[in-house]
């Protein structure tokens, strides 16, 4: 099983970000969670604050991956061509939030990508990047 994890914009400054929503731990140190917890799967973790590169990363999962791990971040709410994208891809996709997107601001309750997902974690901070793992774990 291998595993494209995909993060998007000003996910690159956690750490420095409001802690109430998405906690205190740096990316670099999420993803090393993650590769902890995975045990047999293979994970491959992509940044990136660009809408377009996103979409070319996602186009490349396709025939190279099982599965992606994806936080669209703010695209979660205005992208279509993520959405576009993500629809392609023929393996399981999982949507991931720090914060609870669906109980805060109307603008984050607008949502491109969940209609594209196998399952969404979502509320957890870190938490729910460590469900995505062993939601595969699961399914290995
Ligand atoms: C986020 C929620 C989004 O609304 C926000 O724009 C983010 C992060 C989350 O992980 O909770 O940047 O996707």
């Amino acid at each position: 099983m291998k595993a494209l994890v995909i993060n998007g914009p000003n996910l690159n400054m956690l750490g420095k970000r409001p802690k109430e929503h998405y906690g205190t731990l740096t990316l670099y140190e999420i993803n090393d969670m993650m590769v902890k917890e995975a045990e047999g799967i293979e994970l491959e973790f992509f940044q990136s604050n660009s809408e377009g590169e996103i979409v070319t990363e996602i186009q490349y999962a396709l025939g190279n991956f099982d599965a992606i791990i994806i936080n669209p971040a703010a695209y979660t709410h205005t992208s279509v061509a993520i959405h576009d994208a993500l629809e392609i891809f023929d393996g399981i996709i999982i949507e991931v939030h720090l914060s609870h997107v669906d109980d805060r601001e109307d603008f984050r309750k607008i949502n491109f990508i969940r209609e594209c997902a196998t399952v969404t974690f979502s509320g957890k901070k870190e938490g729910s990047y460590i469900d995505a793992v062993r939601y595969l774990k699961n399914i290995k």
